[in-house]
């Protein structure tokens, strides 16, 4: 086990704004990287191009929203890990630790969730077939 104890229980962030956050995320240029439904991805013809929001079938918290921006490595999506990380299995994503103010990290926190549409999971259920 880690010895350090960095994952808590009652971790609660203030409401957010989305509006904001939606500012923040193109003023600290997260579409270099990263496309999301209404704002243009700006990134190099070759580079990253990773779709954030959309369908999912289960609802981001925003304890892994937090975690994605502030400690990207700590857990790499395996539908990423080719492109996404490096050969020492670190996150591609810039760190924004010593940028980011703590509200700015709510508000796009806030914007980032309001971005998931969750979908019910696909029913196994089988029709029959004549
Ligand atoms: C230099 C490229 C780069 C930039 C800039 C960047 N990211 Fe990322 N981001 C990545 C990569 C690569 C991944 C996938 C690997 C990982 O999970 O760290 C990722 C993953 C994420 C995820 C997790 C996605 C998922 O489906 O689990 C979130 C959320 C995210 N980034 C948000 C942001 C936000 C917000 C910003 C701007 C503050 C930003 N990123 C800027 C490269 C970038």
């Amino acid at each position: 086990m880690s010895s350090c104890n960095t994952q808590e229980r009652g971790f609660a962030l203030p409401e957010g704004d989305i509006e904001l956050g939606k500012a923040t995320y193109t003023r600290l240029a997260c579409n270099a990287c990263h496309s999301i439904s209404g704002i243009e991805w700006q990134g190099e013809n070759d580079g990253l191009r990773i779709q954030l929001g959309g369908e999912v079938s289960t609802q981001k918290s925003y304890g892994e929203l937090v975690t994605s921006v502030i400690n990207p490595s700590h857990k790499i999506a395996w539908i990423y890990k080719e492109d996404a990380s490096t050969a020492e299995g670190l996150s591609k994503m810039k760190n924004y630790n010593e940028v980011m103010t703590v509200q700015e990290l709510i508000d796009l926190v806030a914007f980032l969730q309001s971005e998931y549409k969750v979908t019910a999971p696909a029913t196994d259920y089988h029709p029959y077939l004549y």
